[in-house]
């Protein structure tokens, strides 16, 4: 059975997000449709009048092949040059083409312009069935002749069809670029926001270590503290602090990348969080090699192996095997894999996991991945991403940097 997660509190903000934009996604389709439907509606009315307008066209076309009388000057004048706007072709019984509202180039030859004609009469067939013309002779009754009139959508109607599709594609271009430019602007403004308080934590940390410093010395001096060990223990308590700090404050400035050791780096983060988590946790480091380089901040990029195997070990609780992978890839490429023996991602929750604020811990902040992922893509221009990861088996990360 799927185990329940509960949510923080942190989370509902991406939930009601989402929801948000469901709303959205379909508060437009549903406008789509609709003006796609009543557009449709409109252009069913206006084929119908011009099918009416074109039956009347024949009807006069018929009467003046038929009747020579004092009408005709009405009705060619009213009916017949009346129509400006549908296209029509028609067939005399000599089989000549004859046509009206149709663009034709004058300069063609009189082949070329048949052969265009046939070819519109096609595209005509194609759309509508063509009105037949009896011709009967009127005081005999006897038939002399037949004659198709041809016609296709005047093209207000054609362009009222592509009106909505239109319409809704410009409306769509401008919210997709409302959308990129808000989020820009929402983007920036979270980054200030991150690099003013790492900037300001340094900042504000600094003036305390560098006191704290000195009271060490003066401890030192001190003959009664001084064999007890305790200087030692502060000392290294204030060096943590003071790396601490150094990474506030790089995060805040732009971080001079240097070519390092990664099996040196790693082993500096294995070495500080070993003695600091549960002795059933065993760390393993494997590389190919010992001198694997890359171009990193060596303070940032501990920061984020740190992060990642303290990670590692929520997910174990008290006991398992955390793996570090050091390979080199192809195209100058450094991978470091962390894997560990722990509960696991629900494949659901994988996209989440390095958005700021998503965490499924009751103390959790949210941030470790976020900075991590921060850290990696902006500073090292490299990756950070879920491997793979296997509820109750395990997840795997991966790091990827670029070789020196
Ligand atoms: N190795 C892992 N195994 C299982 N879940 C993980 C692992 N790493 C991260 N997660 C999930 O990603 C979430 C976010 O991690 P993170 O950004 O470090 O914040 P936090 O650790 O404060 O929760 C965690 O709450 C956890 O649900
Ligand atoms: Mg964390």
């Amino acid at each position: 059975m799927a185990k329940k997660i509960t949510l923080p509190a942190s989370m509902e903000f991406y939930q009601d997000n989402t929801k948000l934009k469901w709303i959205i996604l379909v508060v437009s389709v549903l406008i789509s449709f609709g003006s796609i439907y009543y557009t449709n509606v409109l252009v069913e009315q206006l084929k119908e009048r011009e099918k009416q307008q074109v039956v009347l066209f024949a009807k006069a076309l018929e009467y003046t092949l038929v009747n020579d009388d004092g009408n005709i000057v009405f009705i060619t004048d009213e009916i017949l040059f009346k129509n400006k706007s549908i296209p029509v072709i028609w067939l005399t019984k000599d089989n000549e083409y004859q046509y009206v509202n149709i663009e034709m180039n004058e300069t063609w030859s009189e082949e070329r312009k048949n052969a265009f004609l046939r070819m519109q009469v096609e595209e005509m067939k194609d759309s509508f069935d063509p009105i037949e013309i009896v011709l009967r002779d009127d005081s005999t009754g006897e038939i002399f002749g037949k004659q198709y009139v041809y016609y296709k959508n005047s093209f207000l109607l054609t362009q009222l069809i592509a009106f909505p599709y239109i319409q809704l594609s410009v409306l769509a271009i401008f919210g997709f670029i409302s959308y990129l430019a808000f989020n820009y602007s929402r983007t920036a403004e979270q980054n200030q926001v991150w690099v003013g308080l790492a900037k300001e934590t340094a900042h504000q940390l600094g003036t305390p270590l560098s006191s704290l410093m000195a009271w060490v010395e003066v401890l030192r001096d001190d003959p009664e503290i001084k064999n007890k060990g305790i200087v030692d223990e502060l000392d290294k308590d204030i060096r943590k602090l003071t790396i601490v700090t150094e990474r506030f404050s790089s995060i805040g400035s732009t971080p001079v990348l240097k070519d390092e050791n990664v099996n040196q780096l790693i082993n500096n983060v294995v070495g500080y969080l070993q003695p600091r988590v549960s002795s059933k946790i065993n760390f393993e480091v494997y590389t190919l090699s010992e001198t694997i380089q890359a171009r990193v901040h060596a303070p940032l990029f501990e920061w984020v192996i740190e992060n990642l195997c303290k990670n590692a070990v929520d997910a174990m609780g008290s006991s398992g095997t955390i793996a570090i992978k050091i390979l080199r890839g192809s195209d100058h490429k450094v991978f470091i894999d962390i894997s560990d023996t722990g509960k696991g991602i629900p494949k659901a929750l994988i996209a989440n996991v390095f958005r700021p604020g998503f965490t499924t811990k009751k103390r959790g902040w949210g941030l470790g991945l976020a900075l991590a992922k921060r850290i990696i893509e902006m500073y090292h221009e490299g990756k950070i991403f879920v491997k793979s990861s296997e509820e109750n088996q395990g997840t795997t990360f991966r790091v990827e940097l670029k070789s020196a």
